[in-house]
Parts: structure tokens; C-alpha cells; sequence
């Protein structure tokens, strides 16, 4: 069976004038029905450019390269007219951004913006659709949602705008949703349920998700596959049991030797690091990127970039697997 999103060797590099940066480089993945595929990386890796990539929101100095494709349902949405690009947009396929900023126009309220969206594109009547932007604010455990529908977004709480910001993204009942660091302003116990909400969506609702995070800890039982970015290139891809129990690449390995966990001050006094940092926007070692921060490298990965190769049911782009 086909995929239901096909990315197919995506570049996306921003020209600016002291430098370009490539923040994806030849990138390839498939994201199938009521799956949840992981973004994961640090800070720079290219999650969030990607995702973008996806929807063709990357502006200038961005650009994606002409040889890339983004089949979704067997179309190429980087060669979509505006207006096919504006009915997949928020409808088909909608966004979580990382920034909420970029969701909201402070100048209007909360609930009339998810009605707006939702007479778009659902076509709606007015009342119907601000009853149902109200209903979509409870989804997400907002509480009196009624009135808070009528909050503009400065009125609402970091934590509760990214919920709205969940609500809006979810109000049209998207095939695919793009979900950037979706739940970084919440408290734990609100995060968990909005995962749960978000995983509910994929199982019975028929959506499939891209999940951007940096924090691996929260993926295990929830993605089914993982991409491990750096640098803009996939190090790692795989089902998630393997990349979070039985990881492949020395900085995947890294990764999850990060993670804070309970008791870990007890043993050493301090928290795991990973040494060095990443590589300068438009200044990558040469070999591989991650080389100059890898306890493993060896001459060769100083000079020569390994290719991505497969192993098992996962890939790995390291020359320890060759
Ligand atoms: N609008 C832009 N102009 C110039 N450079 C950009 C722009 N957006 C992203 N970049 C650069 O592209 C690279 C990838 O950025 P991206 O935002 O995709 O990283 P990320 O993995 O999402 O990081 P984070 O975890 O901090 O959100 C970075 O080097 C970043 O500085
Ligand atoms: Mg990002």
C-alpha cells in the first residue's frame, strides 16, 4: 500500500548573505495511515525546517530544492498551485508551530479564529462554527471553554494558548497533523493527557502525525517509528523500540544517555552532557558532522561522510555499521 506522505530527497537551505545554511539535506521518509513518526534532535538539527518544508512554508531567504518531492496521496504539494496549497493547508494537513505567535493574530479572539477556520473549510454557519471552536477548546482540557473562546490570545496562559494552538490545529479533523515541540509549555500532567489525545486521534479518527520533540523520554509507547536528525541529514530511522532500546548511532546513543533521569544525580553527582556542540549554521565539519563530538571516530569519519544504510529494520548513517 502506498504511503500517505512520501518525502523524497528534501533540501531546504536558507541564503543568507554572510553564508548558506543547509538545514535539510536529502532527507527521505514516508509517514503511512494512523502512524506516528518522531522528529528528534537538538536544537539546529532541521526538525522544525522540515515540517515546514511539508507545507511549503518555508519563506525567503528559505528554499527548498527543485529535486525534491512531497507526494501526499500521490500529489507533489511542492508543485500545488496557492489555491490547492490553502484547501490542504490547515484542512488535510495542519500545523502545530513551535512559535505560537505564528498561529494567532492577537487582534481577534481565540474561538473566532477556529470558527473562521472551520466555516473555511467545513463551510459552517457562524453560530455552528463558534459551537464548535468551543467544543474544540474542551477537547484539549481547557476549562470553561465557552468564555475562554472569547479570550483574545494575550488573555490566555503560555500553556493554554498551546492548547488552543492544539485545538485550532485539530478543529478541521486533519488526515496528517504536524505537531512542533507541541506540549514544551505544559506541566506534565496536561502534557500527558494531550499526548493521549493526540495518540486517541490517530488510533480512531484515522489521522497520522509528525511528531517534532527533542525529548526522547516522552516517546516510548507513543511514536511508532523515530527519525534521528543531525546536522540536517537522518543519522537514524527506525521502528521506536529499537532507536530507544537498542540504538544504532553513537549519537543517538548520546541522546538518550541525556536524558534526565530520576536517582541519576545519586550515582555520579552531575547529569549526562553530551561533549562539544552542534555544528555552526553554515560551517559543518568535514566527514561526518557529528566527528567532532563522537567518542567513536575514526580518521576516516574526519573526511569522508558515511552514507545511510540499512540495518535490520532500522537505518543508520555511520560508518561503525558498514
Ligand atoms: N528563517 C531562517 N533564516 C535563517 N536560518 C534559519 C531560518 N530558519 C531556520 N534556520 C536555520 O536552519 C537550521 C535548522 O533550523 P530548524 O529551525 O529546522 O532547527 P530545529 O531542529 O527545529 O531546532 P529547535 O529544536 O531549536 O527548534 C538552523 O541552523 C537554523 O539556524
Ligand atoms: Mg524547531
Amino acid at each position: 500500500m502506498a504511503a500517505l506522505l512520501d518525502v523524497q530527497n528534501l533540501s531546504t537551505r536558507f541564503n543568507l548573505v554572510a553564508h548558506t545554511v543547509r538545514a535539510v539535506e536529502d532527507v527521505s521518509f514516508t509517514l503511512n495511515e494512523n502512524e506516528i513518526l518522531a522528529i528528534a534532535g537538538e536544537s539546529g538539527s532541521g526538525k522544525s525546517a522540515t515540517i515546514l518544508s511539508i507545507l511549503k512554508l518555508i519563506q525567503r531567504p528559505g528554499e527548498i530544492d527543485g529535486s525534491s518531492r512531497i507526494l501526499f496521496d500521490g500529489k507533489d504539494i511542492l508543485r500545488m498551485s496557492e489555491p490547492e496549497l490553502n484547501s490542504l493547508r490547515g484542512k488535510s494537513i495542519s500545523m502545530i508551530f513551535q512559535e505560537p505567535s505564528a498561529s494567532f493574530n492577537p487582534l481577534f479572539t481565540v474561538g473566532a479564529q477556529i470558527a473562521e477556520v472551520l466555516r473555511a473549510h467545513l463551510r459552517l454557519s457562524k453560530t455552528e462554527s463558534l459551537c464548535r471552536a468551543a467544543e474544540v477548546l474542551a477537547q484539549v482540557h481547557i476549562p470553561n471553554a465557552r468564555e475562554r473562546a472569547r479570550d483574545f490570545p494575550f488573555q490566555l496562559s503560555g500553556g493554554m494558548l498551546q492548547r488552543a494552538m492544539i485545538a485550532l490545529a485539530l478543529a478541521c479533523g486533519p488526515r496528517i497533523l504536524l505537531a512542533d515541540e507541541p506540549t514544551t509549555a505544559l506541566d506534565p500532567t496536561t502534557s500527558m493527557r494531550i499526548l493521549e489525545l493526540l495518540k486517541e486521534k490517530t488510533q480512531g479518527a484515522g489521522m497520522s502525525m509528525i511528531f517534532v520533540t527533542h525529548d526522547l523520554e516522552i516517546l516510548s509507547g507513543f511514536a511508532g517509528r523515530i527519525m534521528v536528525m543531525y546536522a540536517g541529514r537522518i543519522f537514524e530511522s527506525g521502528p521506536a523500540c529499537s532507536v530507544l532500546e537498542d540504538p544504532l548511532h553513537p549519537y543517538t546513543k548520546d541522546l538518550l544517555a541525556a536524558v534526565p533521569r530520576p536517582g541519576v544525580f545519586k550515582d555520579t553527582g552531575r547529569l549526562y552532557s553530551i561533549q562539544g556542540r552542534v555544528p555552526e549554521a553554515g560551517n559543518r565539519p568535514p566527514g561526518c558532522a557529528y566527528h567532532p563530538r563522537c567518542s567513536r571516530a575514526t580518521e576516516l569519519c574526519r573526511t569522508e561522510e558515511p552514507a545511510l544504510i540499512q540495518k535490520n529494520s532500522s537505518f543508520v548513517r555511520c560508518r561503525l555499521h558498514v
